[in-house]
C-alpha cells in the first residue's frame, strides 16, 4: 500500500519542531473499515492452544490501546490481559463465550478509577465523591483504548470481537481478577487470526446514525426502513434474520438485559461506583 507523507508542526513544548505522519486516501480509510469484521474462530496451534502474537504484533497493539486519548489526561481505565489456560476457561464460563479460550490474545477491558485515587493517596489529597462521573468518563475511556487496540489488531491482520458477555458473571470476573473497588469490567475483548467465513454486517442508515444539528428521530417508516436493512445480521444458518425480533430477546421487557441490570447495579455497589439510591 501507497503512503504519502504528511509533515506536521508540533505545537507542544519539548516536542521535535515537527513530526512525520503516513496519510492514507479515503478509499483506503473507507476500505480498511469495511473489511472490519467480529470474527469468533480463531487460528489455533493443532492442540487447539491459542497461537501467540509475534512481540512486536503485541508490543503494537498494547502501545496502540495506550496511546488513546483521555478525559482529564487521568487515563481511567486497565485491561486485564488473560494469559494463564485455567484463568482464559473460567472465562468462558463465566461470559458464556467459547472464543476466549482459543482467541491469540484476550483481554479484560476495565473502567479503573482505583489508580486516581491512589495518585491523589500517595500524593497526600483527599479523593472526592463522584462515582456518576468514574462511570461516564471510565467506561469512555476503556472503550476508547479497547477501539485503538482493536483497530491496531486489524491493521496488523487479525480480527477481533468485543464480549459484552462479562455483564453474565460480573460478580464472579471481579473475584477471578481480584478487580479492587474503583475498577469496573467494560466488556473482554479478543484477538487473533480469523479461521471464519464472515458476512459483512449491516448498519442503521446514516440519518438515523448521524445527526445534523438537531436530533432526527426518524419516522416510523424510516425505522421500519432501518430494520429491514438489518435483519440480515439476526440471520441464524441460513434462516431470514429478524432484527426487530432480536433486539426484542434483548432490550423488550423481559430479556436479557433486564436480566443484567441487577447484577451491574450489584457490582457498581461493590466497586463503590454507585450513585443511585440505596
Ligand atoms: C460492547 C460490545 C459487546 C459485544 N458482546 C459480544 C458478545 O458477548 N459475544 C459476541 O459473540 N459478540 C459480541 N459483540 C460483537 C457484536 O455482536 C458485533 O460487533 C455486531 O454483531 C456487529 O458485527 P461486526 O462487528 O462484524 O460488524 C459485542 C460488541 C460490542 C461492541
Amino acid at each position: 500500500m501507497l503512503f504519502s507523507v504528511a509533515r506536521l508542526t508540533a505545537i507542544l513544548p519539548g516536542m521535535p519542531a515537527t513530526l512525520s505522519t503516513r496519510t492514507q486516501s479515503a478509499a483506503e480509510v473507507t476500505a480498511f473499515y469495511d473489511a472490519h469484521r467480529t470474527v469468533r474462530q480463531y487460528v489455533t496451534a493443532e492442540d487447539g492452544s491459542p497461537l501467540p502474537l509475534p512481540a512486536d504484533h503485541l508490543e503494537a497493539i498494547l502501545h496502540a490501546a495506550q496511546r488513546a486519548p483521555t478525559d482529564a489526561t487521568a487515563q481511567l481505565y486497565s485491561l486485564v490481559r488473560l494469559t494463564r489456560p485455567e484463568v482464559r476457561e473460567q472465562m468462558v464460563t463465566l461470559t458464556t463465550n467459547a472464543h476466549i479460550a482459543t482467541a491469540s490474545e484476550a483481554f479484560v477491558v476495565c473502567a479503573d478509577v482505583r489508580r486516581v485515587v491512589r495518585v491523589l493517596e500517595v500524593t497526600g489529597q483527599t479523593p472526592g465523591h463522584w462515582p456518576a462521573i468514574a462511570v461516564h468518563f471510565g467506561i469512555g475511556d476503556a472503550v476508547m483504548a479497547g477501539t485503538n487496540l482493536l483497530t491496531a489488531a486489524e491493521m496488523l491482520g487479525y480480527q477481533g470481537c468485543w464480549i459484552g458477555g462479562v455483564m453474565n458473571g460480573l460478580d464472579g470476573i471481579i473475584d477471578l481478577l481480584e478487580l479492587p473497588p474503583g475498577v469496573l469490567p467494560f466488556a473482554a475483548l479478543t484477538i487473533g487470526r480469523s479461521a471464519e467465513d464472515t458476512p459483512h454486517r449491516p448498519r442503521v442508515p446514516r440519518p438515523l446514525v448521524i445527526h445534523t444539528d438537531t436530533y432526527n428521530n426518524g419516522t416510523d417508516e424510516e425505522i421500519r426502513d432501518a430494520v429491514d436493512i438489518m435483519n440480515p445480521i439476526a440471520s441464524r444458518k441460513g434462516q431470514p434474520g429478524d432484527w426487530a425480533r432480536l433486539m426484542g430477546a434483548y432490550f423488550a421487557v423481559e430479556g436479557g438485559m433486564e436480566g443484567r441490570e441487577p447484577r451491574l447495579v450489584a457490582a457498581l455497589k461493590r466497586q463503590g461506583m454507585w450513585s443511585g439510591e440505596g
